[in-house]
């Protein structure tokens, strides 16, 4: 079925067709009321065209709505103000999608018309260094809006563009074959241990010893030349790598396709040429680089972007704009989304604007840089432990666990409750994974986030744990009338009477129009609003009205619009990345 909120623009569009002959894209034509007097759905076209076609906004408005045919739909259109129409959904009209929605898993929401190859960088960590917090957003945030766009239907690439390559991997390929010569030999990437620890001790060594410096010199220079050794030693630390952010995305249950920067290393070469032949580059003490348009120093000279360095070597920006070619060329990709902390805002609309300018993107290409901000602690500055160490991601998700498991632990024994093990473990891992998600993508992410175990785990307020809770509490309900409830129809019959009712109804229609808004601004936390007031409307209608101990036939549609609340918090929640429990 259309969003509603579709179908009224279309009708609006046609209104607009008879009354002036005009032709204006349904985009914004009409927005959710901003308060339940203005009823569901506002306008202001009126307003927008009163220049244009010389007529007050309320003889436009009044013009409109005398071709706008949406009786079947809602009440006599309202007009106020200086001229905004205000529509109001009928009840029969609710209840009609309401047992529309209950067909299918997808609550009667359409795969979008015209799908598209999107695809999605994120997460993106860097070889034989620890992923951190950083790295952690981009995960969480890359995966829900790839599974968002996944379930619209579109064809989603999600990449991880590991920072696997590069100057580094010299000083690491000489320190692993001067200190664990064993590793090399039984190609056991085990036998290196942790990495962090590896990366340190390498990194010393390079600062403090000339001679180590040169032979990791030479050590990269091996490696770009493809010499066996350095690239067995490169793939033993990569491997390496792969097992510590493998083991975080199992935990949080994210797929990637691992395209990291070396992916690209054959491309970097044609990259320059092809720079050159735009008439582009241009070569300033003996690096090769781009000057860019609207970049300036602190001078006011332009800023060059520097491709080829004097030593010849390629850098981020070189494999970014390889990457972005390969993927429009090769890929297809009509939208490319990159999520990276705000930081890097620069760095991608300065490789954009190079490859814009040498002709690799097509004008119907999209580029977002999805920016967020900073995890910060509860003192406010940078994320560290106790002992201003980085916080380590599978401490930091073993310790959102455990409080998890704690606290449910207490409360099963207040409860008495006997439940084994397996099932506490189990639901601990949800909600203590759900809470760390949830915290995350709650917030407008381009503001930094104090990351807090209290806040993220707590079963009141805008909290993974209260809507998992309220879940399992609705459903909860379903299973108290037993099989009476189950022998109900798969769909049923809903009638809405109490105000509560309505309020809910409408709530629960609006889950397309913010599934499209996310997809288009790229904002989750709207999702997670929806979701968190849904839960809140539906307190207020379980409160007020009775469900099980209502006569017929509101009985039945009660536990209708139960069942649909709990289907869409948990497809909601499933588009965030966080899998409900059936009992907690
Ligand atoms: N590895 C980079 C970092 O840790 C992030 C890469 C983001 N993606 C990209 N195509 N540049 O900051």
């Amino acid at each position: 079925m259309k969003s509603t909120v579709a179908v009224l623009a279309a009708r609006l569009q046609k209104a607009l067709h008879l009354a002036f002959e005009l032709q204006l894209s349904s985009d914004s034509l009409l927005l959710p009321a901003s308060n339940p007097k203005f009823g569901d759905y506002q306008s202001n076209v009126a307003m927008a065209l009163s220049k244009q076609l010389g007529q007050t906004p309320r003889a436009i408005a009044e013009a409109l709505i005398q071709h706008l045919d949406v009786d079947d739909m809602c009440e006599s259109p309202q007009i106020a103000g200086p001229g905004f129409i205000n529509l109001t959904l009928k009840t029969p009209y609710l209840e009609a999608q309401l047992q529309h929605m209950q067909l299918g898993d997808r609550l009667g929401i359409e795969t979008i018309q015209t799908p598209q190859t999107v695809i999605v960088d994120f997460s993106s960590p860097n070889t034989a260094k620890e992923m951190h917090v950083g790295h952690l957003r981009s995960t969480i945030i890359g995966d829900c809006l790839a599974r968002l766009l996944e379930f619209q239907g579109h064809n989603v690439l999600r990449l991880n563009h590991i920072g696997d390559w590069g100057t580094q991997f010299g000083m690491l390929i000489t320190h692993l074959r001067t200190a664990y010569p064993d590793a090399l030999t039984t190609a056991n990437a085990l036998a290196l241990g942790d990495l962090t620890t590896f990366y340190k001790e390498a990194k010393q060594r390079f600062d403090e010893d000339p001679e180590f410096q040169a032979a990791s010199r030479a050590a990269v220079v091996q490696l770009q030349s493809g010499e066996a050794d350095s690239l067995k030693a490169w793939k033993l630390l990569c491997e390496q790598s792969r097992l510590a952010f493998e083991e975080i995305y199992q935990m949080l249950g994210v797929q990637l396709v691992e395209r990291g920067e070396s992916f690209y290393n054959p491309f970097l070469p044609d990259v320059v040429e092809d720079l050159a032949k735009a008439g582009l580059l241009v070569e300033d003490q003996g690096a090769k680089c781009v000057f860019l348009e609207g970049f300036t120093n602190k001078d006011g000279d332009p800023l060059p972007l520097i491709v080829q360095k004097s030593d010849g070597g390629y850098n981020y920006a070189t494999t970014d704009l390889a990457a972005l070619r390969y993927r429009i060329q090769h890929d297809q990709a009509e939208r490319i989304i990159y999520v990276t902390d705000a930081g890097q805002a620069n760095h991608f609309a300065q490789v954009w604007q190079v490859a814009r300018r040498a002709g690799w993107v097509p004008e119907t290409v999209e580029l977002v840089h999805v920016p967020f901000g900073f995890v910060q602690g509860e003192d406010g500055k940078k994320f560290k432990t106790r002992s201003g160490e980085t916080v380590r991601l599978k401490d930091l998700l073993d310790e959102a666990i455990a409080r998890t498991q704690a606290d449910l632990t207490q409360r099963l024994e207040a409860e008495g409750r006997q439940e084994s093990r397996e099932f506490i473990q189990q639901v601990a891992q949800a909600i203590g994974i759900g809470a760390v998600k949830y915290a995350d993508l709650s917030q407008n992410r381009t503001s930094n986030y104090i990351f807090s175990y209290d806040r993220m785990l707590a079963l009141q307020g805008n909290t993974a744990p209260y809507l998992l809770y309220a879940y399992v509490r609705i459903r909860g309900i379903g299973r108290k009338g037993q099989l009476e409830v189950e022998a109900l129809p798969e769909v049923k019959e809903i009638c809405l009477e109490a105000e509560s009712e309505v309020t809910l109804a409408k709530h629960l229609l609006q889950l397309d129009e913010v599934i499209d808004a996310v997809s288009q601004d790229l904002m989750p936390n709207r999702l997670c609003q929806y979701l968190f007031e849904l839960s809140q409307k539906f307190n207020q209608f379980y409160d007020r009205c009775p469900v099980l101990q209502a006569e017929e036939p509101l009985r039945t549609s009660r536990v209708g619009l139960c069942d649909l609340t709990a289907r869409t918090l948990k497809l909601g929640l499933s588009l965030l990345g966080i899998t409900v429990v059936e009992r907690m």
